[in-house]
């Protein structure tokens, strides 16, 4: 069935603005503006999502904090991807009954995409009495009014409409950084790759119209951000809902002719749409990082088959050297599943194999995660927890070897970063960026955050690289 392009109105958004207003009546009395805590788990997309939360919050007059016994209003943005990141939500909002008990009033609410699967709201509303929202990534969009339900009518108030998504414009944002700033393209996933939950808990693919994205991109420069992501679960089929003829490079470049001294990243890359015109075009957009985070999932042919991934071994080796005779200096980054049901010793080495062959600049590395409703999760699945453990700990290793060989190359190099922020440490205070995304510690005045420096490399390790200032 196609599908159908379905989008909130601004008008909607604004009552939803009016609905904050409302609240801010009734929660702002006293001489202290009342506190709100945004916890989120999972991928940038979800940290895109909290500052928006926090955009209505902060129209509810909300300030913010990070303990929960000072919090009035508790929102947990959730992650579905793996197993491992439910339990651990699922314990946090079981220990939020202490903080509760200690503030009746306190309302705690759970949304994102691991409540947007109905075994777990269902888990939620039997078992977690704290919880008095609860709401999917699809009813993000009215939270005010879904909270101003909780408020007045002194019930728990469930919103996980099952749809296709919608695309939704104007929403309020608090950005978290003021040098980083993540910028959502376009959203969903239609790929089913078979061991995936996204598809299920995000809906179709549907992208925002490339003159919003490039207004914001450019309210993001004005605003002095120089380091813009560009969102998406798969951005390489940006546009391919639409009826413009805009496909993902085409946006890079009008974003690049944006003036300004800033950078322009972008993430996930699906390798099968990868195009050799994407290559180019980041080779010629000056604003754009050389850095790709290319997911391989798997070496083995059978394997990348049966995770429904439309693309081979050979295939995938092939875009990375068409990406590097482009970009030499191009870094890679990958994300891998060890374990996928029916994956044999044999099949895992091809992996291996094709881990050498690329040479990572870092690699995200996975047990295979069973997700109720996925395809996968039907497979049959013969390799035990440990066998599968032995063969993470082997590419994990043979990943860090790759990786520190590869940083401490830069060793004695004078490099281009973007400084971003604080460390907390004294030697090294700051953090930054090389064009590719590596992570740089250096020390310096705090004035630099934000600024563009050339900084000699001293010495590295297998996930980052120290250097010096390079005085001008
Ligand atoms: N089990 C383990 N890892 C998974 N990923 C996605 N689904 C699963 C799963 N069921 C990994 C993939 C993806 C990354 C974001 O998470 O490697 O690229
Ligand atoms: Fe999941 Fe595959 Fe879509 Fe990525 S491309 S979100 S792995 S289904």
């Amino acid at each position: 069935m196609a599908y159908e392009r379905k989008e909130i109105s601004i008008e909607k958004i604004r009552e939803q603005e009016a609905v904050c207003a409302e609240i801010r009546k009734l929660i702002c009395v006293g001489e202290k503006p009342p506190l709100a805590m945004v916890d989120t788990y999972g991928c940038q997309q979800n940290e895109a999502d909290s500052e928006k939360i926090r955009g209505y919050l902060a129209e509810m007059g909300c300030g913010f904090t990070q303990d929960e016994f000072e919090a009035d209003i508790i929102v947990v943005n959730t992650c579905a991807v793996r197993e491992h990141a439910e339990m651990r939500v699922l314990g946090n909002v079981g220990q939020l009954n202490h903080s509760k008990k200690a503030k009746p009033n306190q309302i705690v609410a759970v949304c994102g995409c691991m409540v947007q699967q109905e075994h777990m709201a269902e888990k939620i509303k039997r078992s977690y009495p704290v919880v008095d929202l609860v709401f999917g990534p699809h009813d993000l969009w009215h939270f005010p009014e879904l909270l101003l339900r909780v408020l007045t009518k002194k019930k728990r108030v469930y919103a996980t409409e099952r749809c296709d998504g919608y695309v939704i414009e104007g929403m309020p944002q608090r950005r978290d950084g003021t040098v980083k700033a993540w910028l959502s393209i376009m959203y969903g996933c239609n790929n089913f790759c078979t061991y995936c939950i996204v598809p299920y808990v995000r809906g179709r693919e549907r992208s925002r119209l490339p003159e919003e994205i490039v207004a914001e991109a450019r309210e993001l420069v004005a605003a002095g951000y120089k380091d813009i992501t560009l969102l998406g679960q798969n951005v390489n089929s940006y546009g391919k809902d639409l009826d413009c003829e805009v496909d993902f490079a085409d946006l890079i470049e009008m974003i690049n002719e944006i003036e300004g001294e800033f950078l322009i990243r972008f993430m996930t890359s699906h390798p099968k749409d990868a195009t050799e015109k994407l290559f180019k075009t980041m080779a010629r957009c000056e604003k754009c990082a050389h850095q790709l985070h290319l997911p391989v999932q798997s070496g083995n042919n059978r394997v990348l088959d049966a995770m429904n991934r439309n693309y081979t071994a050979e295939k995938y080796l092939k875009k990375v050297e068409i990406a590097r005779s482009y970009m030499p200096d191009l870094v890679i980054t990958t994300d891998i599943i060890v374990g996928f049901p029916g994956e044999t010793d044999e099949e895992f080495e091809d992996t291996v194999k094709l881990c050498d062959t690329v040479r990572y600049d870092a690699m995200f590395t996975f047990i295979y995660s069973k997700r109720v409703g996925t395809p996968a999760a039907k497979m049959p699945d013969a390799a035990t927890r440990e066998q599968k453990q032995v063969r993470f700990d082997k590419l994990l290793s043979a990943a860090n070897k790759v990786s520190a060989e590869k940083h401490a190359e830069y060793e004695g190099k004078t490099v281009r970063v973007l400084v971003d922020g604080t460390t907390g440490k004294e030697e090294y205070n700051l953090s930054s960026r090389t064009n590719g995304g590596r992570l740089v510690h250096l020390h310096g005045d705090e004035s630099l955050i934000g600024k563009f420096i050339d900084v000699k490399i001293s010495s590295s390790n297998t996930w980052a690289l120290y250097g010096e200032p390079v005085k001008e």
